[in-house]
């Protein structure tokens, strides 16, 4: 068991598996894109497989994938295949765009990976173009539909809380009221310089919002460990699942369970904190697995209990930005 020095368990393990993305969302990162990592310093697939089974074999026992954007990636099939066969009780989690998911579904599918995150904002194609830079929405609905028509898979949308989603969330909940999916609005986290504005936007807002378009009741009993959990009646009739993701007001460090692995290889045991361990530097040294797996330990015991990034203006704003990554970089 992977337990920090707060007796926390760490059995969650995001991996980005590349820096690269095809869209360019505003709250990840700057309008220019960021500059890329060389290919070599880039996991090959076979040493995200051994990574990912150094952490199953310490109780991991859920892998997301993450990016950039994990499908485009090449190897992102064989990754996943690879990580089906050799560790087949673990369960196999997405985060994608979607812009690319319509080709994937078939080996998603096959391969067995079950829980699809989408990041998905509004259902504005003007207000999409203005957030992500592409006009993608079309490719992302239609995808959207796809993965919920096979019944396979557990979808959840995240959106990330900004004026632009509140003021599409008519359309946004229009569209989902009666699709299968469970709707998560995420906190806009500092990882841009647009966001040293302190421009993020209460989860408090959100709730008001939808408690005017509906009967809004909060159900603890399904809660996350970072989503705070409702049953939404959307006008008064259409039962929409929704989850509020407060990351900036409220913290969930306390019931932190995740570990990162950055598409070059370095160790995050903290999404908010730039420590970093470089697992890659180690491996591709020649270090057998029971050295890794000493060094993930040592790490680990580093964790700190709670981060201390505070956006609130009480609490100085985002100046308290910690991280030199952007949020491409490292995955959410
Ligand atoms: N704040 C909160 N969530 C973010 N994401 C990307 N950048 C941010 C941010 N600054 C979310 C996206 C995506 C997931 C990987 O992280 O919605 O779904
Ligand atoms: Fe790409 Fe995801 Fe960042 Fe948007 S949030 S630019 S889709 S990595």
């Amino acid at each position: 068991m992977l337990k920090d020095s707060y007796l926390r368990t760490h059995d969650y393990l995001r991996v980005s598996i590349t820096d690269k993305c095809n869209l360019r969302c505003r709250y990840c990162m700057p309008p220019e894109g960021v500059e890329l990592l060389p290919h070599d310093q880039v996991l090959r697939n076979e040493e995200f497989i051994r990574i990912i089974g150094l952490f199953v074999s310490m109780g991991v026992v859920k892998v997301r994938f993450t990016g950039g954007e994990p499908l485009v990636r090449k190897g992102l099939v064989d990754i996943l295949s690879g990580t089906a066969r050799r560790f087949p009780g673990v369960e196999l989690c997405l985060t994608t765009n979607g812009i690319l998911l319509g080709g994937h579904i078939d080996d998603l599918r096959r391969i067995g990976v079950r829980k699809l995150n989408i990041s998905l904002d509004t259902l504005s194609p003007e207000t999409y173009r203005a957030i992500t830079g592409k006009d993608g929405l079309d490719d992302v609905v239609a995808n959207v539909d796809r993965a919920l028509s096979t019944g396979d898979f557990d979808v959840k949308i995240n959106a990330v809380l900004m004026r632009e989603t509140l003021e599409t969330l008519d359309g946004f909940l229009d569209f989902f009221k009666d699709r299968n999916a469970i709707l998560r609005f995420i906190e806009r986290m500092p990882f841009t310089e647009e966001d040293g504005f302190c421009s993020y936007l209460p989860a408090d807002r959100l709730i008001a919002e939808l408690g005017a378009r509906g009967e809004l009741v909060r159900n603890t009993t399904i809660d996350t460990n970072v989503a705070m959990m409702y049953e939404f009646r959307y006008r008064g009739r259409f039962p929409i699942r929704i989850g509020v993701i407060p990351a900036i007001s409220k913290k969930f460090c306390s019931s932190c369970n995740r570990l990162r692995i950055t598409s070059d290889g370095y160790f995050k045991t903290c999404l908010h904190s730039s420590q970093e361990y470089d697992l890659k530097g180690l491996m591709r040294s020649g270090a057998e697995d029971r050295v890794l797996h000493d060094f993930i330990v040592a790490a680990l015991s580093e964790k700190k209990g709670e981060h201390d990034l505070d956006c609130r203006p009480e609490g100085g704003g985002c100046a308290a930005l910690t991280n030199s990554r952007t949020m491409s970089k490292i995955g959410g």
